[in-house]
């Protein structure tokens, strides 16, 4: 197994970091990958891959404008082909991968999780298996008080090259385990 697409948002460029460091694991796994932002593949077909990431920042407590678009589309399209069936069977050799990166300045990860279960449960829908869900903290660009006196203290320079050498061996790993 070794053909996968990295889908990612960022606004401020904390989760494309995450997203570069991902592509750089699964590559030293084996794998081969493609990686856009989310507006360059709307109408991609999912299924054309073996392992499909997803990132997404935070923002305002929910996943960008673009996210949402996305998964909406992609939803009905794949309703419509008739590819989401009650109980959601997992489908052989489909595998997904959902991170998120976020401050959380008020009440830490907290502010994330809706955000990642939201975009698991787009790929439980349509019969992925979903191997992880990996949230990592992403300094708060434009508000420093964010970034210095929230929930997670000092945040500044995250993600830093070591959250990113982790970031890329967790994917090196997924990558060698499919
Ligand atoms: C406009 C804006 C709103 C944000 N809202 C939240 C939020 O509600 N909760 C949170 O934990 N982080 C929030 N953040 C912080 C981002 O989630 C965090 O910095 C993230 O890593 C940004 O990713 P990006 O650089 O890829 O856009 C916000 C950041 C911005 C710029």
């Amino acid at each position: 197994m070794n053909n996968s697409l990295i889908i990612y948002f960022s606004k401020t460029g904390n989760t494309e970091k995450v997203a570069l460091a991902i592509k750089d694991g699964l590559e030293k796994g084996g794998m081969d990958v493609t990686i856009k932002r989310v507006d360059e593949v709307m109408e991609e077909n999912l299924f054309n891959y073996d392992l499909v990431c997803f990132g997404s920042p935070v923002l305002h407590s929910l996943p960008p404008p673009a996210m949402f678009e996305f998964i909406k589309r992609n939803e009905k399209r794949y309703r419509s082909d008739w590819e989401v069936h009650p109980s959601s069977p997992k489908i052989i050799n489909k595998n997904a991968l959902v991170f998120c990166t976020y401050s959380g300045p008020h009440c830490g990860i907290n502010e994330a999780l809706p955000v990642g279960k939201y975009l698991r449960q787009f790929f439980e829908h349509l019969g992925f298996d979903v191997k992880g869900e990996w949230y990592e903290v992403g300094e708060f660009h434009g508000w420093e008080e964010g970034s210095t006196k929230g929930r997670l203290g000092d945040i500044r320079g995250r993600p830093n090259p070591e959250d990113l050498t982790l970031v890329q061996l967790r994917a090196m790993q997924l990558a060698r385990s499919l």
